[in-house]
């Protein structure tokens, strides 16, 4: 781990912008609807034509960038990141390693666009990923903690081993936000970021971005946003720099809660294993010590079958049976109904907002109840 401290960074983030006392200044950014820029003469300055830079995308990445520890290119969701990255760094006759086990939109995306253009996809569970041969990979693409099996791959290890065999790795941080974890700072290239999830937090953005430390990389994905035309909105961008201000709040009690809640749920009778980077028994609990600073908000929940686990996710007071994770509401998802390769009655628990005991006093009647 390096000297980063979230909680200074979530103080930083507060005033990332505060530099400027001038009377009168709102203190929040502006939202600028702009699609073109006054321009006489030769083009010059910071602001020229929409598609290409945005005020409102600038203060939001500037507050992301705070965080990371490096300079932002923001996206209008998370698949949007991470096809910048997949579509700008890899071309026809390179080798790509993906997580078979992580989120499937993105091998979807190798399926339908990387391996008809000749781009060479193979896959390996998210647990092998730091210890695959990885001579001959052009680009390593890994997800810890898994979505949504939370398995844990070593980053140090494997940017190590890729940086050797020369392949540019990039880490989805979705599931920890880099108040969580910070790949780069184990030495992994770029981060890619569902900012839908916990760093909006709110349920009402999509949103997205890819961070790293390399500037000809950064340039290539931005170019990539430049060219393809995949913007965020200016709204959107002000919607997630807001609900970033409380992402250390927000994270922390959901971390906490998610934390309680996980050991209280191991060896209730209704459930057949819980799975959450935070147990003692979680296989790569050390290493999730290591390299993570919370456990995350996620706890993996397996009942009997598909029937138990939607009556949970269905009748539980304070639990909202939808997709998605890491916002203000606790959200119940069973992944096998999206094809996921889980058991039928393993559940993706997103813990939220609502105060730990009541939360838990909810869970626990349905539990008893099953
Ligand atoms: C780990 C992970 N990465 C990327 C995405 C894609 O994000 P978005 O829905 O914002 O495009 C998701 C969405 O669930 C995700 O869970």
């Amino acid at each position: 781990m390096t000297d980063f401290d979230p909680d200074r960074a979530a103080a930083d983030l507060l005033h990332h912008a505060d530099r400027d006392h001038a009377s009168g200044r709102p203190l929040g950014p502006p939202i600028v609807p702009a699609s073109l820029y006054v321009l006489p003469g030769e083009p010059a300055g910071p602001y020229q034509y929409g598609r290409w830079t945005n005020p409102t995308w600038d203060a939001t990445e500037h507050a992301l960038a705070t965080l990371e520890g490096a300079p932002v290119v923001s996206f209008p969701s998370g698949m949007a990141a991470i096809a910048s990255v997949l579509c700008s760094l890899v071309r026809s006759g390179q080798r790509v390693l993906l997580p078979s086990d992580g989120y499937y939109t993105t091998r979807l995306l190798a399926d339908q666009y990387l391996r008809p253009n000749g781009v060479i996809v193979e896959e390996c569970p998210t647990v092998a990923m730091a210890e695959v041969d990885l001579t001959g990979f052009d680009l390593v693409f890994v997800e810890t903690p898994s979505n949504p099996t939370l398995q844990l791959c070593d980053l140090s290890a494997l940017a190590e081993r890729a940086t050797e065999a020369g392949a540019v790795t990039v880490a989805d941080n979705t599931t920890m936000t880099p108040l969580g974890q910070r790949p780069l700072d184990h030495g992994i290239d770029l981060i890619v970021s569902s900012d839908t999830k916990a760093v909006n937090g709110h349920s009402d953005v999509l949103f997205g971005h890819v961070a790293g430390r390399n500037p000809e990389l950064l340039e290539r994905v931005k170019q990539w946003r430049t060219v393809s035309g995949a913007i965020p909105g200016h709204f959107e961008s002000w919607l997630v720099h807001r609900g970033l201000e409380t992402l250390e709040l927000r994270f922390n009690r959901m971390c906490d809660s998610a934390e309680v809640i996980a050991g209280r749920l191991v060896g209730h009778r209704a459930i057949r294993s819980v799975n959450h980077p935070g147990l003692a028994f979680h296989p790569q609990h050390a290493l999730a010590r290591r390299q993570m600073y919370r456990h995350g908000l996620l706890v993996g929940i397996e009942f009997a079958d598909a029937a138990v686990a939607n009556t949970f996710a269905e009748q539980t007071r304070l639990v909202t049976p939808a997709t998605s994770f890491g916002g203000t509401h606790t959200i119940a998802d069973r992944r096998a109904r999206w094809g996921d390769q889980v058991p039928e009655g393993y559940v993706r628990l997103s813990v939220g907002c609502e105060p730990t005991e009541p939360l838990w006093a909810a869970i626990n009647q349905t539990l008893d109840a099953l």
